[in-house]
């Protein structure tokens, strides 16, 4: 795709500080889920299964390691609840979103329905908030709150843009602030309420997060184009198919032409586009090094992310968030 990237540390090297606590989380994620309803654990255990970069826990890992007076339980469980929260979002997600493909496997609403899929994410969605209140520390709850309603905004914001091929950056950059950086802002800002840390430390991080979310799905919507099959555990094409205008989309739209760029919005806005369509659009953006221009945004939010570091204790935790704001802007999958 002439847009390669470079090599960075992967995220098994940058889990390195917290590797014991993060391979535990494993079993946590079992003890914590706490339900006699089958199903329920079938739909977890599948979405486990999968895999998953567990990239939540691993930045409040991260964070709360530079503390080592934090009760590990405390720990563990604003761990579980972060990966709760997204594993309940991924099961709403899909069911909205009619995909396929989740973290290479079927995805559950295929195999339980949509209506037991839905329902369990709920199921996951409240655990995680029993489990925070169990911290018992307000702020934390506060910045995990903050999180999911910016979430569910940011959801219903894109589904609204759907299809409207004179979004702005601006506008898209609002739906994925709400969608994917509130969770991880959120993550980041109570992992350092746990840690104790002061208010510009608190500020910090929550920068750090956000910053760092908006960067991972700006290359997500990139990936969705040009992941290479079995490695992204997703299908590509999902985004163009759906009308979603990504940034991928809205830069092609600047820098063509206003008759190629009519082209385009044709064929987003077609009644049934079929995967010939969407290879035209990709070689499209290929020619015009869309996907450069793109990841070079991502690049630039992953700097505000790194200069936002400045401020935290110098650590091998920090060194791994520091390798983390590339990471992101790097990745295959
Ligand atoms: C998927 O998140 C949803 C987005 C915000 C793009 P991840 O890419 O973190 O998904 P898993 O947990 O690794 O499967
Ligand atoms: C990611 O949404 C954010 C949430 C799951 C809330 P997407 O729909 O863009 O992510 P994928 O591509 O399905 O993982
Ligand atoms: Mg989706
Ligand atoms: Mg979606």
């Amino acid at each position: 795709m002439g847009d390669e990237g470079q090599p960075n540390a992967t995220l098994k090297e940058i889990s390195e500080p917290v590797r014991i606590e993060l391979d535990a989380l494993e079993s946590h994620f079992k003890d914590y889920l706490r339900t006699d309803v089958p199903v329920i654990d079938s739909i977890f255990q599948h979405l486990l299964d999968g895999g998953g970069k567990r990239f939540r826990p691993l930045l409040v890992l991260l964070v709360a390691s530079c503390n080592n007076s934090i009760p590990p339980e405390d720990i563990n469980r604003l761990a579980v609840a972060v990966e709760f929260i997204h594993t309940a979002t991924l099961l709403h997600d899909d069911v909205v979103d009619q995909s396929d493909v989740r973290r290479g496997n079927r995805v559950a609403h295929h195999i339980w329905g949509a209506e037991p899929s839905v329902l369990a994410g709920d199921y996951l969605y409240s655990r995680a908030f029993s489990i925070l209140v169990e911290i018992g520390h307000l702020g934390i709850l506060q910045s995990m709150s903050t999180a999911t309603t910016s979430m569910a905004r940011g959801e219903v914001l894109q589904l609204l843009r759907s299809y409207s091929v004179a979004t702005t950056i601006e506008e898209y950059i609002e739906v994925i602030t709400g969608k994917t950086a509130s969770l991880i802002s959120g993550s980041c800002r109570a992992a350092g309420y746990l840690a104790n840390f002061d208010d510009i430390v608190l500020k910090a991080l929550e920068q750090y997060g956000l910053n760092l979310g908006l960067s991972f799905q700006i290359v997500d919507d990139i990936l969705d184009y040009t992941a290479q099959k079995g490695v992204f555990g997703k299908t590509t094409g999902k985004d163009f198919l759906e009308g979603k205008v990504t940034l991928p989309v809205i830069i092609l739209q600047e820098v063509l032409g206003s008759g190629s760029r009519r082209e385009v919005a044709d064929i987003f806005l077609k009644e049934a586009p079929d995967p010939d369509d969407f290879e035209k659009v990709r070689e499209m953006m290929n020619q015009e090094g869309v996907f450069e221009r793109t990841r070079e945004i991502a690049r630039q939010y992953s700097d505000k992310a790194s200069a936002e570091l400045a401020v935290f204790p110098k650590s091998d935790s920090r060194t791994s968030l520091e390798a983390m704001v590339k990471y992101v802007v790097y990745r295959k999958a």
